[in-house]
């Protein structure tokens, strides 16, 4: 006589509705997970355009703000920022445009506003228009302070004939972030959105920027 028990055997059927129920239950933690780890994203903060955006965009306006038509500019500390434009979704936005603008070197901007008195090397504007993968690129100096104002860079994000997000990036660490005005009114999250590491990388400095907006 055997000892093992009697274990009854499933006919087809219910063997097959057994294995369903196990993968669903399987499979249901995944999904609850996948869910729960990708809500709708945190469009990035909006700030102030600033009185300095350009009356007229330079003739050259390319991604590439250290060479200005003919005029290479070699002053400063040399920086890729770089990143991509997300809906809330976490889906490229393609075809949007980014913008970036800032002061030279010596805290000037090209602008009637600020005596236009920028380096003429400077291109000072950028514009680049996203692809298929939403990444954007540009080759600039890591921004300066002036009178009033800590270090940044001055974004926009345009699609179509629809103007995105305006905002500021900003340098983590720097000491004038917490006394500048505007800097200092962002709660924490807001904060961590828009200051970023401008660290050593391949090409001198580089920055990443990651940019959601509600396309
Ligand atoms: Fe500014």
């Amino acid at each position: 006589m055997s000892l093992s028990p009697q274990i009854p055997s499933l006919t087809p059927h219910a063997r097959l509705r057994r294995r369903t129920v196990a993968a669903v239950l399987a499979a249901a933690p995944a999904l609850w997970l996948d869910a729960w780890a990708q809500p709708a994203r945190r469009p990035t903060p909006a700030q102030t355009e600033g009185p300095f955006y350009p009356t007229a965009l330079p003739a050259d306006a390319d991604h590439d703000l250290l060479q200005n038509g003919a005029l290479n500019y070699p002053e400063g500390r040399a920086v890729w920022l770089e990143g991509s434009v997300a809906d809330l979704d976490g889906r490229p936005v393609a075809g949007a445009q980014v913008e970036i603008w800032q002061c030279d070197h010596a805290g000037r901007y090209h602008h009637p506003g600020d005596g236009s008195r920028a380096d003429p090397r400077f291109q000072g504007f950028g514009r680049v228009t996203v692809g298929a993968d939403g990444r954007y690129r540009f080759r600039t100096i890591r921004p300066v302070p002036y009178s009033g104002r800590t270090s940044h860079i001055h974004l926009k994000v345009r699609l179509g004939g629809r103007e995105l997000l305006t905002t500021q990036v900003y340098v983590a660490g720097e000491p004038g972030n917490p006394r500048d005005f505007l800097w200092r009114t962002l709660d924490e999250a807001d904060r961590a959105a828009l200051t970023v590491p401008f660290a050593p990388g391949d090409g001198g400095l580089r920055a990443h920027f990651p940019i959601v907006v509600a396309a």
